[in-house]
């Protein structure tokens, strides 16, 4: 039976994980965070001292999976569980550098096409509309102004004993955004047929609303 697959695509900090938690767990679908996977890949070039002339050649050896323990999405590293240590301002900006990579996409994209293909989801991205899952049945772009993002970024970090200065979120923020809509292989944009969300203005729980309602309308009581 084909499987529902909707594309969730944008910036960094839009908003696009929490969102696509909140919506996945009330349809029932697998939720894909596919920047988790260039994450690994970064991860894994961190810690072997890979540099981008052997990267094509390393990734044989990379063995990155995805695991759904109780529907909540696990990277594996081989056989170790990174997906915390994955969540590091050092490997976002590192993952948005080897993303640009076509080796990189390549070595990733059949793992994303056969969860899609596999299981009904919502896989959230930078490409998926465009070039992971061009036949989605939903794409959204789910966008916010950078500093809103960054704003955003502050408050959940600044509980944290180590929180960056707001300054310093929004220049990352900004420069990874250069990085992911610039690169020549796959890079961020609203495919032509995703319908644009600017979250800007929006609380979490009106943002979840606008998506769950572009979904229904979509896909028209599929979805039940
Ligand atoms: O969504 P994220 O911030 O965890 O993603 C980390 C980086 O991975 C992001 O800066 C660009 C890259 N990425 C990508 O190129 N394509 C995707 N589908 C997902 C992420």
């Amino acid at each position: 039976m084909k499987t529902v697959n909707i594309a969730i695509d944008g910036p960094a900090g839009a908003g696009k994980s929490t969102i696509a938690k909140m919506v996945s767990a009330q349809l029932g679908y697998i939720y894909v965070d596919t920047g988790a996977l260039y994450r690994t890949i970064a991860l894994y070039v961190n810690e072997n001292g890979i540099t981008d002339e052997n990267i094509a050649q390393a990734l044989s050896g990379a063995d990155v999976s995805l695991k759904f323990i109780d529907g909540k999405q696990c990277v594996f590293l081989g056989d170790r569980d990174v997906s915390d240590l994955i969540r590091t301002p050092v490997i976002s900006m590192e993952a948005s550098r080897v993303s640009a990579i076509p080796a990189v996409r390549e070595y990733l994209f059949e793992t994303q096409r056969k969860i899609a293909r596999e299981n009904n989801v919502i896989m959230d991205g930078r490409d998926i509309g465009t070039v992971v899952l061009p036949d989605a049945d939903v794409k959204i772009f789910l966008t916010a102004s950078a500093q809103e993002r960054a704003n955003r970024r502050y408050k959940e970090l600044s509980e944290k004993p180590s929180c960056p200065c707001y300054e310093e979120i929004l220049s990352d923020i900004i420069e990874r955004d250069k990085n992911d809509m610039n690169r020549k292989t796959a890079p961020l944009k609203q495919a032509e047929d995703a319908v644009l969300v600017d979250t800007s203005e929006l609380s979490l729980e009106e943002s979840a609303e606008a998506i769950r309602k572009i979904i229904a309308e979509k896909l028209d009581g599929r979805a039940e």
